[in-house]
């Protein structure tokens, strides 16, 4: 997919917590070019993975319009944001999310799955991204069998053989050891120069520093 730009304009999101109303992102303007790097930083609570989700079309804003490319998101059926989703953006989660009874290129092969991607093409586009992230070894171990690491790597496998124009990682390196993380964090600039958007959400400042470009969140406030 060829690159795109993100466009939040005035997003809010609200929360309904009994008789209190919890503004997670208040206001929110930004441009995210194309081939950027971003670090999105704020402490627990401030609204980095209401971001993300919105970002991610996982979850639609109360108020304020969204852009992917110049379309607008909340313009589109769910089962055309679905598609689209899938087509566009990758997701790398704290947590890893894989499958545990599926091995690594079974994992990586899912996506595809949902996107009718022919069987033959599916396994080679899922080897080709499991030998990019070093994991050419491991393709038949499921998540139990493998290292933090290498599942965080697999779950990297997963997002890119969609060959999506956009990474979003909350947390990437959050469950990782140092020696791990660093390796996650050099896939995902290695992603970037090839002309990925690469955007990371995290609470470690030590991780902002190696991107391009940083916005902080606080209280929903992006500054
Ligand atoms: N589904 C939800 N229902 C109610 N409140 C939520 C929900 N998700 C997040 N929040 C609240 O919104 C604020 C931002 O949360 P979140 O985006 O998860 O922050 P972060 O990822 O920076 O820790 C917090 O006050 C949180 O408690
Ligand atoms: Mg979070």
């Amino acid at each position: 997919m060829e690159p795109v730009r993100l466009e939040l304009e005035d997003i809010c999101k609200n929360y309904q917590q009994g008789d209190t109303t919890i503004h997670a992102l208040q206001h929110v303007n930004l441009v995210i070019e194309p081939g950027e790097y971003l670090s999105i930083t704020g402490q627990s609570g401030s609204g980095k993975s209401t971001l993300m989700n919105i970002l991610g079309c996982l979850d639609v804003p109360s108020s304020g319009y969204y852009r992917i490319g110049g379309q607008d998101m909340g313009k589109m059926t769910p089962g055309e944001l679905a598609d689209f989703r899938s087509r566009t953006i990758g997701f790398i989660f704290q947590s890893f999310c894989l499958m545990p009874d599926l091995n690594a290129l079974e994992n990586v092969e899912l996506p595809l799955l949902y996107q009718k991607v022919p069987k033959k093409e599916r396994k080679q586009r899922a080897m080709e991204a499991l030998r990019r992230v070093g994991l050419e070894n491991r393709m038949r171990h499921r998540p139990s069998q493998m290292s933090g690491g290498q599942q965080q790597r697999t779950a990297i496998a997963r997002a890119i053989a969609s060959q999506p124009s956009v990474i979003l990682a909350d947390e990437p390196t959050g469950n990782l050891d140092s020696e791990s993380g660093k390796a996650v964090m050099e896939i995902l600039g290695e992603l970037n120069r090839e002309g990925k958007t690469v955007v990371i959400i995290t609470h470690d400042d030590k991780i902002a520093k190696t991107t391009r470009t940083n916005v902080r969140i606080c209280n929903g406030i992006v500054s």
